[in-house]
């Protein structure tokens, strides 16, 4: 267990080191977190109530795409209520002792954040459940006839969990989250504006006009790849002796293969197997995951979302399929059955 914050799964966005930048260009206040409204009202009201019935908030999942902001939420939820926070993930708590332990070691009001939760196996679960509700740990302790369970007390504490796959969640695990269960957004681009200009600022990086609106509208409308960009445009135009300017973030990032609406060649490369091996769909993930050598968690938690969310790609019970924009976007010719489609 730790207690930083730089705990993300590895997919291909985010192999590179970003604890770096996770820890300078965090949000650690509301005021600093652009966008997502809505949840930020939620948090706000159940912070405000918790704090003045002296209580720990209750327990609170957020799930979403990768790089959206949740492990921001809980470091930023803890900063807010004064508390430390214990950080650890689904797949590092392997035995009912490795929870036993965290749990127990958990100071009164602190946040205990489970970074990929939907990996958490079943037994740990089942001990997790009455920790969450009543805040109690039931132990075994002896084997056989002779077995007993005793119960310990916790410190009241509020849990907070992160998955990309919400769906992988069992109902009753998810009902134990009291204090809501929040999806995060993909931002709108004049948000990921701001927080462009915002890390340019932290980061003593002078950005010449037209250069932030630039990198946000490659930054598939996610923070973690907007500061990325920026920190390679950076780089770019460092090297160039030049400001950073609009010229330059287009040459960086057509270096990176990343078009002008933010796609990068494995997304292309998707889109291209299911009209150009698979007239379009609708074809199974497992299908385009083999044609294209990856791993098929990584297209759906990292590709698929941004994809639909520009309408390349639809989701059927029958598979995938790319859509006419899609064909528009890679200059394929709209085959017949779909032109009728359109009309
Ligand atoms: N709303 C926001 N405003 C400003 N910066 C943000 C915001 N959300 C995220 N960021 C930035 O993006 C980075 C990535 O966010 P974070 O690590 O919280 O994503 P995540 O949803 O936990 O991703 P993963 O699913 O991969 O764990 C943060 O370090 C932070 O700098
Ligand atoms: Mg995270």
């Amino acid at each position: 267990m730790s207690s930083t914050n730089s705990e993300n799964p590895e997919t291909p966005e985010n192999t590179q080191d970003f604890s770096f930048l996770d820890q300078t260009l965090r949000p650690s206040r509301f005021e600093e977190y652009v966008g997502q409204e809505t949840i930020k009202q939620n948090l706000k009201i159940l912070l405000q109530a918790a704090k003045e019935r002296a209580h720990p908030p209750e327990h609170i999942l957020f799930y979403g795409p990768p790089g959206l902001g949740k492990t921001t939420l809980a470091h930023l939820i803890a900063n807010e209520m004064g508390c430390q926070v214990k950080s650890t993930s689904g797949p590092a708590i392997e035995k009912v002792g490795d929870l036993a332990s965290i749990l127990t070691n958990l100071s009164p009001g602190d946040v205990l954040f489970i970074d990929e939760i939907h990996r958490l196996n079943k037994m740990i679960e089942e001990v997790l459940y009455p920790a969450m509700e009543s805040g109690v740990l039931d132990i075994i302790i002896g084997k056989g006839p002779s077995a007993r369970t005793i119960q310990l007390d916790l410190p009241p504490f509020t849990m907070i969990a992160a998955t990309t796959r919400v769906a992988l969640i069992s109902s009753p695990l998810r009902s134990r989250f009291s204090g809501g269960t929040f999806r995060l957004e993909f931002y709108a681009e004049d948000e990921i504006e701001k927080i462009v200009k915002r890390s340019a600022q932290i980061l003593g990086i002078t950005l010449s006009e037209g250069a932030a609106h630039e990198i946000a509208k490659r930054s598939r409308a996610t923070p973690r790849t907007a500061n990325y960009l920026l920190k390679r445009a950076r780089d770019f135009a460092q090297v160039h002796r030049g400001d950073l300017s609009p010229k330059y973030v287009a040459e960086a990032l057509a270096l990176l293969e990343i078009d002008e609406i933010g796609l990068t060649a494995l997304d292309r490369k998707i889109l291209e197997v299911i009209i150009d091996k698979f007239k379009g769909g609708p074809v199974g993930l497992s299908t385009i995951a083999a044609a294209l050598s990856e791993e098929m968690a990584t297209l759906e938690e990292v590709n698929e979302p941004y994809l639909m969310q520009l309408g390349l790609l639809e989701r059927t019970p029958r598979g995938r399929l790319a859509t006419p924009r899609a064909y528009e976007h890679l200059g394929f010719e709209l085959p017949e059955d779909l032109q009728k489609k359109l009309l």
